[in-house]
């Protein structure tokens, strides 16, 4: 009697990058990252999102998506240790290993930020460290700075502060309003957003000495504006 063929075991997918995203707003660079997770090879997955604002429209992208969301209101409490208390908690029991800001609009305290230390980031739509904070693209045209861009980066307690893991930088045109110039930030957001998570979660990205350092870094190019005219 011969031998029963060997049973053949499919190849196992690695464990994806368990992730939560935090949103305050309309969610656009949130539905960059589910549209990246959506990819069957990509290393990472949502396993929740959650807004501090129950009005916040990305909400329901992400139900359409099907996922997990979660309201956790700040204004429901007394401080905003108690609130991060409940944020905290929510993100252990959802299992996520990693927080992505995704114009998440409440300030975290040191004592929330050590926690997820190397372990939590954001967007930011400049070029950091130039022009943290708010209204960045006004800002840009007045400052008459000839290139603006985004930038991902690990949270620090201090605001848009934090080791940079990618950045897209674009010249700004001479006939550019806050307006235009944020909308095409804004597509280089969702280009980067992705790129920045799939590095994190590809285990490609080592924070020493406050910088993050990368895997294999694309070759060095340069980009001049106005251009050089012959
Ligand atoms: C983006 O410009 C992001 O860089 C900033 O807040 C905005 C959020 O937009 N942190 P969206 O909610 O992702 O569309």
């Amino acid at each position: 009697m011969s031998a029963p063929p060997p049973m053949s075991v499919p190849p196992k997918a690695p464990p994806r990058l368990k992730v939560a995203v935090l949103i305050s707003g309309r969610g656009s660079n949130m539905e960059a990252l589910i549209a990246a997770c959506a990819e069957p090879e990509f290393p990472a997955e949502i396993v929740t999102v959650v807004s501090n604002r129950p009005d916040a429209k990305g909400l329901d992208k992400a139900r359409d998506a099907g996922l997990t969301t979660k309201v956790i209101d700040h204004k429901d409490f007394q401080s905003r240790e108690s609130f991060e208390d409940a944020l905290h908690s929510h993100l252990e029991d959802s299992g996520a290993k990693l927080i992505c800001l995704a114009g998440f609009m409440r300030l975290l305290t040191s004592r929330f930020v050590e926690r997820w230390r190397d372990r939590m980031i954001n967007i930011h739509p400049s070029l950091l460290p130039s022009f943290k904070g708010l209204h960045t693209h006004e800002r840009v045209l007045e400052a008459g700075t000839r290139f603006h861009g985004c930038t991902v980066h690990f949270v620090r307690p201090e605001m848009d502060d934090g080791p940079i893991i990618a950045q897209a930088c674009l010249p700004v045109m001479p006939n550019d309003t806050p307006d235009s110039l944020g909308a095409r930030v804004l597509v280089q957001e969702h280009r980067i957003y992705p790129l920045a998570l799939r590095l994190v979660a590809e285990g490609k990205v080592i924070v020493r000495g406050g910088r993050a350092l990368i895997d294999s870094p694309p070759p060095d190019t340069a980009l001049v504006n106005p251009p050089f005219s012959d």
